[in-house]
């Protein structure tokens, strides 16, 4: 029988699927530091699914090194641990971009398999140089929440002429399959520079006609929102009639929120794989889908 370990967000995985909760306590002293308490019952169990979400405010760090602790701490109670992570913190640095860095995703990938994981789950983990299958030796699923940020836009707005634009090289792949789900191959990318050493960003405005049309920008993440703030700025020149962003994970750092709000798009929305003000779209189904799946093989 498995059991569900986590807070709020895997509360909900759970009474999806009928399934056993355990809470955490996540508690953060003021140093902080952190100290997340399973309130799991003595009894040693066969598998256990830990979901944990980053909190709202919480700090990146803060989550990942609860999340660390909580995988080990759970060791002592379960054999088989899928760990779900919603939102994969430090996969960005997927390859050593400047000589002297660390290689982050593949160092965190051993820290989670070391910890005592059985399998790892994460939802659109930014990872275009090196795949989620190729940083971990266990087995891996890297769910997408783009058929679903899709449907939103398709369901919430009547688009007479709609046109897909990803804000840099990377975003092809969302951009592909936001645009098979609304059924268009009207599509393009903005071509984006980044200055590794003071991490500025510019772009070049693609020379096409966008007048009259419904822009949709699609990224998977939103960090400090330069690269959404240029596509939006990009959109409006080549003359959209509006503009609406969305993203996978709305980590909307720094003023990001109020800076995007600015700008007088249509709608900016995201996921919950983080909690945000902005985030419409709810992936528990989605993870609950894939809790029923690793059940069923690994039971
Ligand atoms: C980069 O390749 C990613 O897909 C995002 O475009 C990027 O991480 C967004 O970061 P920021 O909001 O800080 O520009």
């Amino acid at each position: 029988m498995s059991t569900i370990v986590g807070g709020k967000f895997a509360e909900k995985v759970a009474s999806k699927l009928n399934l056993e909760y355990y809470p955490i306590e996540r508690r953060e002293y003021p140093d902080s530091e952190v100290c997340p308490r399973i309130q799991m019952q003595d009894s040693f169990h066969e598998q256990a699914f830990l979901i944990l979400r980053v909190r709202q405010e919480q700090n990146l760090n803060s989550y990942l090194i609860e999340f660390l602790l909580a995988l080990n701490n759970l060791k002592k109670y379960v054999e088989k641990i899928h760990a779900i992570m919603p939102y994969m913190v430090y996969a960005r640095q997927d390859a050593v971009f400047r000589k002297g860095e660390p290689f982050s995703s593949k160092i965190l990938a051993g820290l989670l398999e070391k910890s005592g994981c059985t399998t790892f789950t994460a939802c659109n983990t930014h990872s275009h140089r090196t795949s989620l299958k190729e940083l971990f030796s266990i087995k891996s699923y890297n769910l997408s929440v783009i058929p679903r940020l899709a449907k939103y836009v398709k369901t919430s707005y009547h688009l007479q002429s709609p046109f897909l634009l990803g804000p840099d090289d990377e975003s092809i792949h969302w951009v592909k399959e936001f645009a098979r789900k609304l059924d268009i191959d009207d599509y393009e990318i903005i071509h984006k520079e980044r200055d590794f050493e003071t991490g500025e960003i510019s772009t070049k405005t693609p020379e096409i006609d966008l007048d009259g049309r419904e822009v949709i920008i699609v990224d998977d993440i939103i960090a400090t929102g330069n690269t959404m703030v240029l596509a939006i700025k990009n959109a409006r020149k080549m003359g959209a009639k509006f503009v609406i962003a969305c993203t996978v994970h709305p980590v909307l750092a720094e003023n990001a929120l109020e800076r995007l709000k600015t700008l007088g798009i249509k709608e900016l929305y995201a996921s919950n794989t983080l909690p945000s003000s902005i985030s419409k779209v709810d992936v528990t189904p989605l993870i609950a889908q894939k809790v029923k799946e690793i059940n069923r093989e690994y039971e």
